[in-house]
Formats: structure tokens, sequence, C-alpha cells
């Protein structure tokens, strides 16, 4: 079976609608779950499209391979932990990257089309930027899921002169694709020593960048794999690959772009890389005195400025994912709206681990969402608040982001939560946040420490306030 012209650009058009409304639904936890089955429900049209065009919707491998793929993927899907999941997301666009390699090489050895003059040109120019880009989404993607896993240091990786070395491996690709040119079929030898410079930019590039900054990273390579993604659609004549493609790269470059501002950080510094700790390294300090004493509290303390509270915030951050907290959480917070009091959430841009990674948390715990505001929405309000509970959270309630000019987080924009009338912050121990520096607010006199396990102190305070 077979499929007409128009009938196979239709199914493209209806698989690109999907894919907008997609981005469109995933722009909102109300709507991100419908979002995402209109996303999986243009890829399946996509495939089936394709391979009817193609004639090979019954062929045993295609068959074979498909299910052998969805089988992994919906059992990493269903078994992926919360924090883990910028890893998979990291593992997923090196696929990207591999696949445009692999079509861009195979592209050149066996062409769907022979052209010639400008149009072969400009062919062997798509093929040639398709498999560099491909090549190093590959690479820094297996970089930055190591980095992540833990697998790498996340420490960056300096070398001496390494920005003169991207720019020398940079002119190399580019001369290679001038020879290439000129070489036509027989380029297959200089195709294959630029895939491996491109391989060795995207290793080094994503090195030579820190734990704090590899959100930035994630959503910069989700980008590059969606200009692999065209290109190897500019291969193929495929205009729904173009498409996909020029959506996954723009909405990637948009949100790479977003938490660069929510972090402070200009996109160029963030590639050229250098900032960024070891996760759980010991606090650094900045050049701004730290004075005062943690004060450690207790659950029946902070039960007791609970109830005598009118208006609280709770600021969740990567330790309440952690600990995963959320649920005993939610019953708290359930308690006590249901004594009348004003409780609601403050969410940072780049809390936890992930583009959206609390509002995930929160959504899965049933909170209503018209109590989870973001950072802008509500950092007015924190001084005509009671009591702050910063639930895990570290780097983005930190107020030397404002007040010392050198520290690595300096000019973030964070949460006051500081400015409240008391504070509460639940931590296991001194342990520093993903930017790896101290924070002032735990030692400011109305900031009191609520040592251990997130969930086991958040578990106590909710029996407290049952019993
Ligand atoms: P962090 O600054 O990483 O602080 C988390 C804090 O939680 C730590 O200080 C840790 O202290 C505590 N913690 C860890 N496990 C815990 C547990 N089981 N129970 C209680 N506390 C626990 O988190 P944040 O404030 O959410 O800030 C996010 C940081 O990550 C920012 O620097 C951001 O730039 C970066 N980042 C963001 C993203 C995105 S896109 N959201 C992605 C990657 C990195 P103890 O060890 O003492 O318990």
């Amino acid at each position: 079976m077979t499929m007409t012209t128009s009938l196979l650009t239709t199914s493209y058009l209806a698989a690109a609608v999907l894919f907008i409304l997609s981005l469109k639904g995933l722009s909102h936890p109300e709507t991100a779950r419908r979002g995402n089955q209109f996303g999986a429900l243009g890829m399946l049209i996509a495939v089936v499209a394709v391979a009817l065009h193609m004639g090979i919707l019954a062929s045993p491998t295609l068959i074979g391979v498909l299910a052998v793929a969805s089988i992994i993927g919906a059992l990493v899907a269903a078994r992926v932990a919360m924090t883990d999941m910028p890893q998979l997301v990291a593992l997923l666009h090196s696929f990207v990257g591999a696949a445009a390699v692999l079509v861009g090489l195979s592209n050149h050895m066996a062409p769907a089309v022979e052209l010639t003059g400008i149009d072969k040109t400009i062919h062997d120019v798509e093929t040639y930027l398709g498999i560099f880009i491909g090549s190093l989404t590959f690479t820094g993607s297996v970089i930055a899921w190591g980095k992540l896993q833990g697998v790498i240091r996340s420490k960056p990786l300096l070398l001496p002169a390494r920005h003169l070395l991207n720019l020398a491996m940079l002119v190399a690709c580019v001369w290679l694709g001038w020879v290439y040119l000129g070489q036509g079929h027989d380029g297959l030898q200089t195709l294959l020593i630029m895939t491996a410079i491109a391989g060795l930019i995207g290793i080094h590039l994503v090195m030579a960048i820190g734990g704090a900054d590899m959100p930035v990273v994630v959503s910069m390579l989700n980008s590059y794999s969606g200009w692999a993604a065209s290109a190897a659609g500019f291969m193929l004549s495929n205009d729904l690959l173009i498409i996909t493609g020029a959506l996954v790269g723009s909405s990637g470059a948009i949100l790479s772009y977003i938490m660069c501002r929510a972090m402070n950080r200009s996109f160029v510094s963030v590639i050229l890389g250098g900032f960024g700790a070891d996760e759980g390294a010991a606090p650094a300090a900045g050049s701004v005195a730290i004075t005062g004493d943690l004060v450690p509290t207790s659950a029946e303390e902070v039960v007791g400025l609970l109830r005598a509270a009118s208006s609280v915030i709770v600021v969740p951050g990567y330790g309440m994912a952690v600990a995963q907290a959320q649920h005993p959480v939610k019953e708290i917070v359930q308690i006590l709206r249901a004594a009348g009091k004003n409780v609601r959430f403050a969410i940072h841009p780049v809390a936890g681990r992930l583009p959206g990674h609390m509002n995930v948390l929160l959504a899965e715990a049933n909170l209503p969402y018209d109590i989870v505001l973001e950072m802008d929405e509500i950092n007015d309000d924190f001084p005509k608040t009671d009591v702050v509970l910063v639930i895990g959270a570290n780097d983005i309630v930190n107020p030397s982001a404002l007040d010392d000019p050198s520290s690595p987080i300096a000019g973030m924009p964070v949460l006051y939560a500081w400015e409240s009338a008391a504070c509460i912050v639940f931590k296991r121990g001194k342990g520093a946040g993903y930017a790896g520096v101290e924070n002032p607010l735990f030692f400011k006199p109305k900031t009191k420490m609520l040592y251990g396990d997130a969930k086991k102190s958040v578990d106590a305070i909710l029996s407290l306030l049952k019993a």
C-alpha cells in the first residue's frame, strides 16, 4: 500500500499542526498532558505517512525495529525518576545527533537523487552541515549525560588555550568543508575526518561547562538536535523533518535564552564554559563576610509558628524533589488552608534540575495551580508573610546573588525569603547548593534550620499538625 502525494502532504500538515499544538500545550501544567498526547499523535501520523509513502509499512525489519524501540522507550519513560529526567533528555538528544550523522553519511554514499551544478553544491552543504551539527550534538549530549549522571566530574575541564583550540577545530572543519565540496562523491574520508573533529568540539565544549550551567547546556543541545534534524530534512527533501527540526531548534534556543536570563548568565559565557562546582562540595564563601549563626529548630517549633501564622509561602527546591516530600507538603498545605491561612508556593524558574521541575512535582501531588506562583508574581509579598518554608532549596534563595558582586551567582534573580517575619530552611546539613556557594540566608536572625531529610521533617510536621 502506498500513499498519494496529496495525502502525504496533508498528513505532514496535520503532524506539523499537532507538533505546534503540542508545544503550546506544554507551556502550562494544566495542558501539558494534552500537549504530550498531541505530540505523540503527530509523531505517529508522521511515521505511518513516511512508511506508507516509501511502501515499507509492512516491512518486517521496520516493524521489528519499531516494536523493540517502543518497548525500550516505554520502559525507560515509566521507570525514570523525576530527578533523572535531565540525563534522559540529554541521552535522547544524543540519539538525534547520531541519527543525523548516519543519515548524512548514508546520504553521501547513496544519494536519494542525483543532482548536478548548484543544486548538488547546496545539497552537499546540507549534508556536511547536518553531519557537523549531528556529531557535535551526539558527543556533547553524551558528555552532558555523563556529567548529570555523575559518571563524569561536573567540575569544568579548563584546558590551556581552550578557546584557541575550539577556534582551530572550527577553522579545520570549515576548510574540510571547502575540500569536500570539490571532492563530491570521493569525499567520504573528508566527511569522516570532519565528523571526528566535530565530535571532539562537542566533547570539549561540554567538558568545559560546570554543573550549574548544565540545564542551559541540555536545552542548547536540544536546540542543536533540532537543527541537526532540520538539516537531515533538507538532505532527504522531507518537509516535515525540516519543520519539526526548526520547531525543536528554535524552542530549545528560546528556552536556553530564558534560562540564561533566569540565572543571569550570558549565553556566550555559558557556552564558553568555566562556571560551576562539584555538587555537595563544601560551600565557597564570597568576598562579603557572613555574620551570624546557624540556629537549629524542631518540628514542634515550626508547627507552633505555622499555627500562629496567617500567611505562609513554601519555596520548594531540588532537595524536595530528592526527598520526594511533595505529597506530605500538600497535606500540610491543605490543613493550613482549611484553617483559613493564605498558603502559596513560590516557584523560581531554575529551581530543581530541569525547567518546570517544581511545577511537575506539585502537579503530581495535585496541588491547585492557583496557589503556585512564579517568582515575579510573588516576590513582593515576602515582607507581608509570616512564615516561609524553604524546602530543600538553596541557590534560589541566596541573598548574595544580590549583595555580593563577587559571588558566582551574582545578579541571578532570587526569591526574597529573608524578608518574611520567619524563615525555616529544611536541609540535611551544611551541604551547598548547585552553584557550590555559601548562603547568608541561613545565618540571618530570622532564619532557623530544620535539619534532616525533607520528607522526614515534613512528615513530622504533618503528624503534629494532625494531632
Ligand atoms: P540547590 O541550590 O541545588 O540546593 C538544594 C539543597 O537541598 C541543598 O543545599 C541540599 O542541602 C538540600 N537537599 C538535598 N537533598 C535533600 C533532602 N533529601 N532533604 C532535604 N534537603 C536536601 O537547589 P535549588 O535551590 O532548587 O536551586 C537550583 C540550582 O540548580 C540553581 O543553582 C540552578 O541554577 C541549578 N540548576 C537548575 C536547573 C533547572 S533548569 N532547574 C538544572 C540544573 C541546575 P543538604 O545537602 O545540606 O541537604
